[in-house]
């Protein structure tokens, strides 16, 4: 019923949303991944659809079911993830982009499974590319772009220099380290920094803290 009695004050907006973790893989039985359920992302997407977007949603592996009336794209690595959105990027109007993805992959990627020895074991790891900070750099006039920031310290000042270094409108700083914020529960509790102001939103659903996002982006634009 939400879906015919909300305000479809987005129609036409093309918005593209990623969500979820990445894997990384060491060998064909193993790989590097973070606590990112999806929650936050698809909570985005459901909304902007409701709302009368047209949602791309471009996930890393979650066990959440797609919501409706939204594109969904299903990546594992970041390096998928960044040929995905980076190849949909330049039409869109808001580009969100909640996911965690992996700062570092494996440097070799064994083909077989690693056996185990008695000594000890370090795998090398490279950086992957950061998306975020390719879409700041590419990004079109009138185009907005959001990012999250996630934080054990210093939530603040680091989330800060995320919006500005990656040349983002906009950045959602979660901290880890707050009651019914952080990793797969069904509540946020964020901080929305833009240039000119910082709006800290209490503990709400995951769902209501993207509605007041979602409302402050259209706000913006
Ligand atoms: N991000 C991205 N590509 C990466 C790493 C991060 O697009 N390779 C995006 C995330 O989707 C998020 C934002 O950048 O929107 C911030 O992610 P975060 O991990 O908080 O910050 P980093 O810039 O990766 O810095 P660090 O992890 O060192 O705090
Ligand atoms: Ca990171």
């Amino acid at each position: 019923l939400q879906e015919i009695a909300c305000e479809k004050d987005m129609k036409g907006l093309k918005v593209l949303v990623t969500a979820g973790p990445t894997q990384e893989s060491i060998d064909p039985v193993r790989y590097i991944t973070n606590h990112s359920t999806g929650k936050m992302g698809y909570a985005i997407a459901r909304v902007c659809a409701r709302r009368g977007a047209c949602v791309t949603l471009v996930t890393g592996p979650s066990a959440l079911k797609p919501p409706e009336f939204v594109e969904a794209v299903a990546v594992k690595s970041a390096r998928d993830m960044f040929e995905a959105v980076t190849q949909r990027s330049a039409h869109q109007d808001i580009i969100i982009k909640a996911a965690a993805v992996a700062d570092y992959r494996p440097k070799h990627v064994s083909g077989e499974k690693m056996k185990k020895k008695d000594s000890e074991l370090s795998i090398e790891l490279e950086r992957t590319d950061d998306i975020l900070a390719y879409l700041g750099a590419e990004k079109r006039e009138g185009q907005f772009l959001c990012g999250f920031a996630m934080e054990t310290e210093n939530l603040l000042e680091n989330s800060r220099q995320k919006l500005k270094k990656k040349n983002l409108d906009m950045i959602v700083a979660n901290s880890l380290r707050v009651d019914g914020a952080g990793f797969g529960g069904d509540t946020n509790v964020v901080t929305i920094i833009t240039e000119k102001e910082e709006v800290s939103l209490g503990k709400m659903s995951k769902e209501e803290t993207a509605s007041q996002i979602i409302d402050r982006i259209m706000a913006m634009r």
